[in-house]
C-alpha cells in the first residue's frame, strides 16, 4: 500500500478540476489529487495559527531553499538577486512578451502545447509563430528544418516548455544547446518553462538538462521559469519564480510588471519553503507511483488497445494520446459522452483528434478510467 493509493475526495471543495463538471470523472487540468507533503501542510498550519495576513515578502528561509535546489538539483549556483519572485508562470509567459518585444513582433513556440503559450502574445500585441513537433518512433522531436524556414527577422522570443506539456519529453541536453544556438543564431530571447522538471520520470536514462545548465554565452538571452507547485501539488498556491542570470534582462523582466500583477501571499512562500525543503522523500515516492499509473496506461494503449497512439512519456502525470488510428476524431467529446470522462481537448493545445489524460491520481482511479475506456470504444 502506498501512500498515493488514497486521496482525499475534492468534490464540493471549490476544485476546479473535480467541480467544473461535476457530471464527468475528471482527468483534465494539470494537478494531482493527492495531498501535499505532510511538512507542506505543517508548514501551512503553524503560518496560520499566526493569524495575521498582510503583505509577505520572500523570506530568507524560502530563499536559501531556493538556492539549496538550484544548487543540488541544477548544479546552478544563483545568488539572491538573480530571482524574480513571481505568483506563478503563465504571468511570467506573458510579462517574457511584453519585456523581450515590441507590438508587431513575433514570438516562437512549438505544438502542441499548453494553451496559454498560444496565447500570451496578445498580451504584448505580438504575432505567434507556431512549428508543430514531429514524432519520430515513439517520441516527438523538434522539427529543425521548419524552425529555420518559420522564424522572421521580427521574431524575439521563444516559449519552450522543458519538460514538455502535454508531450511528456525531457530535452536532451544536445537538443537544448541546439536550442539556445537557434536563439542566438536569430538573436532570441529563450524562455525556459521547467515547471514539469522534479517530475522527470526515469532520471537516469532522460536526466534534465536545465537552461540554467547551458554554457555562460546563452546566459545573456536565456531565463528560467520554476516552481514546486506541480511537484508538491501546490499550483493553486499560487508561487513561481524566474531565474534571471543577466542583469539587464532581469531589469527589462521587472519592469513590465509594472502593476498588474497582484502581491505574492505569504501562505504560498511558506508553502514553497516547505516544499523544497522537507518534500524530496515525498517526491521520490511520488514520481515512483506516476512511473507506474504511466507504465499501466501505455500498457493499455499499446498491448491492449494497439490504436491509440501514444509517446513514450518520459515526465509528468500528463499523457498525449492520439486517438485518429481508432478513428475518433474528437477523442474529449467521445470520451464525454460514451465514458462519462472529463480529459482535456487536444485542440487546446494546438492538435485535433488527440485528448491529454492527467494520471496524477491514486491508482484505482485511473484503471476505472481504462475500464470506462475500454467499454467506450467496444
Ligand atoms: C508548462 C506549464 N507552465 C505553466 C503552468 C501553470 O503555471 P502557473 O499555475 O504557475 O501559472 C502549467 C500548468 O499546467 C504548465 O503545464
Amino acid at each position: 500500500m502506498s501512500t498515493f493509493d488514497s486521496a482525499p475526495s475534492r468534490r464540493g471543495t471549490g476544485s476546479l478540476k473535480w467541480d467544473k463538471r461535476p457530471e464527468l470523472q475528471p482527468f483534465w487540468v494539470a494537478d494531482m489529487d493527492f495531498s501535499s507533503p505532510p511538512e507542506v501542510i505543517e508548514a501551512l498550519h503553524r503560518r496560520v495559527e499566526h493569524g495575521v495576513f498582510g503583505y509577505a515578502l520572500p523570506h530568507d528561509g524560502l530563499i536559501q531553499s531556493i538556492l539549496d535546489y538550484l544548487n543540488l538539483r541544477h548544479g546552478f549556483a544563483a545568488s539572491p538577486d538573480q530571482l524574480v519572485h513571481l505568483g506563478g508562470l503563465v504571468p511570467a509567459l506573458s510579462l517574457s512578451c511584453r519585456a523581450f518585444a515590441e507590438p508587431g513582433n513575433s514570438v516562437l513556440t512549438c505544438t502542441p502545447v499548453y494553451p496559454p503559450f498560444l496565447h500570451v502574445h496578445r498580451d504584448a500585441g505580438l504575432n505567434l509563430v507556431t512549428v508543430p513537433y514531429v514524432y519520430d518512433k515513439s517520441q516527438w522531436v523538434f522539427d529543425w528544418e521548419s524552425m529555420e524556414k518559420s522564424v522572421g527577422s521580427d521574431a524575439r522570443v521563444f516559449l519552450l516548455g522543458n519538460p514538455q506539456n502535454p508531450l511528456g519529453r525531457v530535452f536532451s541536453r544536445g537538443e537544448i544547446l541546439q536550442l539556445a544556438e537557434f536563439c542566438k543564431r536569430h538573436d532570441l530571447i529563450l524562455v525556459s518553462d521547467e515547471i514539469h522538471c522534479d517530475l522527470v520520470l526515469d532520471e537516469e536514462s532522460t536526466p534534465h538538462f536545465s537552461a540554467l545548465q547551458l554554457p555562460e554565452e546563452f546566459a545573456e538571452r536565456t531565463i528560467t521559469l520554476l516552481s514546486p507547485s506541480k511537484t508538491y501539488n501546490i499550483a493553486g498556491m499560487g508561487y513561481a519564480y524566474a531565474v534571471i542570470p543577466n542583469q539587464d534582462l532581469r531589469r527589462r523582466f521587472s519592469a513590465k510588471q509594472g502593476h498588474t500583477l497582484a502581491e505574492i501571499t505569504c501562505l504560498s512562500y511558506y508553502s514553497a519553503e516547505a516544499a523544497y525543503r522537507h518534500g524530496e522523500p515525498w517526491r521520490r515516492e511520488l514520481v515512483s507511483y506516476l512511473r507506474d499509473n504511466r507504465n499501466l496506461l501505455t500498457a493499455f494503449c499499446r498491448d491492449e488497445i494497439g490504436n491509440i497512439t501514444i509517446p513514450d512519456m518520459e515526465a509528468t502525470y500528463l499523457a498525449w494520446m492520439d486517438f485518429r488510428p481508432a478513428g475518433i476524431s474528437d477523442p474529449a467529446a467521445f470520451l464525454e459522452k460514451q465514458a462519462g470522462l472529463f480529459l482535456s481537448d487536444g485542440r487546446l493545445f494546438g492538435a485535433a483528434g488527440h485528448a491529454r489524460l492527467n494520471f496524477g491520481c491514486p491508482r484505482t482511479l485511473l484503471e476505472e478510467a481504462i475500464n470506462s475506456v475500454r467499454r467506450a470504444l467496444a
